[in-house]
């Protein structure tokens, strides 16, 4: 999986949580030595003891935003900002989602290495139920029985249950969707529950957590579930999404109009889906025989404005819930194929070549300025008069 560099400095997220003294990249890693000890009721086991047999889906996992949603420089950046504002009251707002071990071990200070593992192992197959919204948005039973799809392995280290939320949507509902003063700020979940894919029985982890080949400890082939989870941060994944094509190209003496269509294929959700601050551009490019070129776009996205009016762009205005009204939401819903005219002005050559292509685009506003931006499908068609 390839991740993209942020650019984020070292030295802006020292400065924020050293302010706090919270911080997070010196801790020593948490680490098994010989035989990890048994699972007690009520601690969190850290994923390096999993791992110490699991050892491809722990390094699977590292990988994953999960295991990134403390660290993630991102996240940290916003959380400072939110807690700032909030003189601390964002602790219960953010952590329930991004350390919901905190949740367990009250270590909302974020001091544990156990804790900055984000949505580490023990904790999601712990989960009994999944509330969406609710007010707690998980129940989770922390023992040596862990929740699994099937539910018949029994180990020396742990029992097992079989836990038919482990295989739905309704787990990662608990975190992929969250409403505020009636606002839904993400709501990847509702999405997916109104979409052709729920109808045909397709969950999450089909698209989300495929099989993958691989080789257990006797050195026998076996599959497993893949814990990349690979998202908006995953070029591969995001290709998968959506489609664009040239339906049309009409030429008049005095403009250029374009017929495009744009198809969400292969998401169980909108797209984007998620936190608002991603986006969609679509861009269309009329290029004549002399080279002269011109290009027009339409953002796919949804915005929101706070009750004086004002849009919110920052991540840590919008998940704090800052939120009072959805002000535009033309987001591409599941299987919905979507119609775009996009009309070029002036007096056009006899030869044109027309490309449209989208970009996936991600801007943090951060301290500094930066963006993710990844090409996700293109198309060019010629025409002569
Ligand atoms: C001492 C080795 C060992 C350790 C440590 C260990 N497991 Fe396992 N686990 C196994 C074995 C063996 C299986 C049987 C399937 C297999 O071979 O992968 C298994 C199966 C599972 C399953 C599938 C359960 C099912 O029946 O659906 C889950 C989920 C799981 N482990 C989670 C964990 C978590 C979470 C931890 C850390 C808290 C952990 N394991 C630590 C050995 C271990
Ligand atoms: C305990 C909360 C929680 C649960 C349960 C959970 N997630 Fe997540 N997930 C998160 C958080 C928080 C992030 C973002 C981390 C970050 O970027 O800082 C995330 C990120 C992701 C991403 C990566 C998005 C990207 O931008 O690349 C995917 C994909 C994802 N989750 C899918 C799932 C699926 C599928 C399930 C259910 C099997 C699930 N999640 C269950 C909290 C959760
Ligand atoms: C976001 C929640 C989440 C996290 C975090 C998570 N898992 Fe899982 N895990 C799942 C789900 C969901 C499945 C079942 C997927 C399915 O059935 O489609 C699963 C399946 C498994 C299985 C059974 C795999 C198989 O194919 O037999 C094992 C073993 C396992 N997980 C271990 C781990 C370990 C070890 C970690 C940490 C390194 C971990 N999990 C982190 C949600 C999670
Ligand atoms: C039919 C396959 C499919 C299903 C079902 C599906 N997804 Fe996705 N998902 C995708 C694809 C493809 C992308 C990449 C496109 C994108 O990121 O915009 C994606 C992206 C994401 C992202 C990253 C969002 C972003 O813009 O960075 C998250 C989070 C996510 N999915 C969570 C979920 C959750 C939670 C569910 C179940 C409720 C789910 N997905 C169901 C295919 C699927
Ligand atoms: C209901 C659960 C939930 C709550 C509450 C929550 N988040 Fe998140 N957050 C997520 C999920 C899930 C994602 C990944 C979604 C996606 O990729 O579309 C995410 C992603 C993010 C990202 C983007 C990270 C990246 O690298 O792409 C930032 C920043 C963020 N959250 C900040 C916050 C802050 C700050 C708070 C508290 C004010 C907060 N979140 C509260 C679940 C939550």
């Amino acid at each position: 999986m390839l991740f993209f560099n942020y650019g984020v400095s070292s030295k802006i997220y020292k400065a924020l949580f050293g302010l706090f003294g919270l911080f997070l990249l010196s801790a020593p890693p948490v680490t098994a030595a010989g035989d990890p000890p048994p699972l007690k009721a009520g601690i969190v086991s850290g994923a390096e003891e999993c791992g110490s047999c699991h050892k491809d889906v722990l390094a699977k996992w590292k990988d994953s935003m999960h295991a990134q949603a403390v660290t993630d420089p991102i996240f940290q950046a916003a959380y400072m900002q939110a807690f700032l504002d909030s003189d601390g009251r964002a602790k219960q707002i953010c952590l329930e989602c991004h350390a919901p071990v905190t949740t367990i071990n009250g270590d909302t200070g974020l001091k544990e290495g156990v804790t900055r593992e984000g949505i580490t192992c023990h904790f999601c197959h712990s989960i009994t139920a999944a509330h969406p919204n609710g007010k707690k948005r998980f129940d989770v039973k922390v023992g040596a029985t862990v929740a699994g799809p099937r539910g018949n392995d029994k180990t020396p280290y742990h029992a097992s249950v079989k836990s038919e939320m482990h295989r739905g949507a309704e787990l990662c509902a608990a975190c992929h969707e969250y409403e505020a003063n009636g606002i839904k700020i993400m709501a990847t979940w509702s999405e997916w529950k109104n979409s052709p894919q729920a109808t045909k029985g397709t969950v999450c982890q089909q698209c989300h957590m495929p099989l993958e080949n691989t080789t257990n400890q006797k050195g026998e082939r076996i599959s497993v579930f893949s814990h990349s989870l690979a998202g908006g941060h995953s070029i591969v994944q995001l290709r998968k999404g959506v489609v664009v094509n040239i339906s049309n190209v009409e030429r008049f003496s005095d403009r250029t109009v374009v017929d495009l269509e744009i198809e969400n294929s292969g998401a169980g959700h909108s797209l984007p889906t998620g936190i608002p601050t991603r986006k969609l551009v679509l861009y269309v490019q009329v290029m004549g025989a002399d080279n002269r070129s011109q290009k027009k776009s339409v953002v796919y996205e949804k915005i929101i404005f706070d009750k004086k009016g004002r849009e919110l762009t920052r991540d840590s205005d919008i998940m704090q819930g800052l939120g009072a009204v959805i002000v535009k939401d033309n987001r591409i819903a599941s299987g919905e194929k979507r119609k775009e005219q996009v009309i070029f002005y002036g007096a056009t050559p006899s030869e044109v070549s027309v490309t449209a292509w989208i970009d996936y685009v991600y801007q943090p506003a951060l301290l500094q300025n930066t963006e993710m931006r990844v090409e996700m499908t293109r198309t060019e068609r010629s025409f002569g008069r």
